[in-house]
């Protein structure tokens, strides 16, 4: 990593010292009201919300460029509004559950180098099996490993923070809860749809006017996703729906190589009338390894962890695009969030371009604070 350059989710700490001191680098700058960076920052604000002519519609809400932060890097109050600050104007609370879960060992960000010269990674390839070089050398274009475990507080905790981080939204600015479901010992099918009900009711009292609800990590065991299970998912969003009326639902997806599942998964939900959204991908899955071969991180079950950024931008724009395809083909009205390696403004585009209504970075964002002046400034 450059000397100092510092992401705002510091990888070299703890989750839990990033909780309690972060955000770092730009974002804590921001933060301080009286700095020059949070000046500068609160009058890119007040342009940005003079030009609001050009602002756009997303889900029912006016957002003035539909760029901002998926759910996982902004870890509460702090970390969201200092992203409204920097510019990103749809920023997603971390994913949230019913009860305080804990975090995986430390550490729980790599840097990743995938064998092509372009740095992607390819789904279905064998080299996602036969193990991705995964180290501590932060280089750009940027590719990491994030393997947490979808922590949460308790909801006493995080639903009084939730509910100031949708007040600082500024003008043309939303804030957007993430949750899961959480599976734990001897829950059965009934209780485990009862238990995104619960967590879906407990963001609706921070006053969400919107909420997306996490498939996409393993919340199934280890690498087992609940997107992979399209009727379950259309159950649960069933019950989650009536729980939550007309606030509009997001469904994170993780990448869904096979046409037909996606189509199902579309249909089972939208087909339904309980999804308005997919924010899609999520993290790559690949078995990580050192220098000498070894499991790269440590502990049982983590031989296998999620890859972002710049390696998964190919996998992310394909799946738009087919998403975006069987909207058109089914003539249902949805809205695509694209996800994964936007790391430059020209990546905002080809996401546009290629069927989404809104676009975010988590990696890359980390990397470059300022990426949404950046795409603003090509936008102008
Ligand atoms: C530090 C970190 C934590 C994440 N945690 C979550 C999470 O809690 N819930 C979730 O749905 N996705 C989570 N993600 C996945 C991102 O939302 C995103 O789908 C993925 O990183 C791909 O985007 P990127 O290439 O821009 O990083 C996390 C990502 C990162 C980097």
């Amino acid at each position: 990593m450059s000397q100092g350059f510092a992401p705002f989710y510091d990888v070299n700490r703890t989750y839990e010292d990033n909780y309690l001191q972060g955000p770092f680098g730009a974002f804590a700058e921001v933060m301080k009201g009286d700095s020059a960076a949070g000046a500068s920052a609160q009058s890119a604000q007040t342009t940005q919300s003079q030009s609001s002519d050009q602002a756009e519609e997303f889900l029912g809400f006016r957002v003035n460029l539909p760029f901002g932060i998926p759910a996982g890097p902004l870890l509460n109050e702090r970390f969201t509004t200092a992203a409204f600050r920097m510019g990103f104007d749809l920023a997603v609370y971390k994913t949230v559950r019913s009860r305080a879960w804990g975090c995986n060992a430390f550490p729980n960000v790599l840097a990743v180098h995938p064998k092509n010269a372009d740095g992607s990674l390819v789904p279905g390839s064998a080299e996602l099996d036969e193990g991705v070089l995964a180290d501590t050398r932060y280089e750009l274009p940027i590719s990491i490993s994030n393997s947490f475990g979808v922590p949460s507080r308790d909801p006493d905790e995080w639903q009084p923070d939730m509910k100031k981080a949708i007040a600082a939204a500024g003008d043309g600015q939303l804030l957007v809860p993430s949750f899961q479901g959480s599976r734990v010992d001897g829950m059965d099918r009934k209780a485990y749809i009862a238990d995104h009900v619960t967590t879906a009711h407990l963001v609706t009292e921070t006053g969400a006017g919107l909420m997306e609800m996490n498939t996409s990590c393993p919340n199934e065991g280890h690498n087992r996703l609940l997107c992979h299970d399209p009727h379950l998912v259309g159950e649960i969003t069933e019950a989650v729906k009536n729980e939550i009326g007309d606030r509009p639902l997001i469904v994170k997806l993780a990448y869904i190589p096979n046409d037909t599942d996606l189509e199902t998964m579309v249909r089972e939900t939208v087909g339904h009338g309980t999804v308005q959204g997919f924010s899609t991908i999520n993290t790559i899955s690949a078995r990580l390894v050192d220098a000498n071969g070894n499991q790269a991180l440590p502990g049982a079950g983590r031989d296998r962890s999620g890859v972002c950024g710049n390696a998964i931008r190919g996998a992310g724009l394909d799946m738009v695009g087919r998403l975006a395809a069987i909207r058109e083909k089914l003539g249902f009205d949805f809205a695509i969030v694209g996800v994964g390696g936007v790391i430059r403004p020209d990546d905002y585009k080809a996401y546009r371009e290629a069927g989404a209504n809104a676009v975010m970075s988590a990696t890359g964002a980390m990397w470059d604070a300022n990426l949404a002046r950046e795409i603003k400034e090509t936008l102008r």
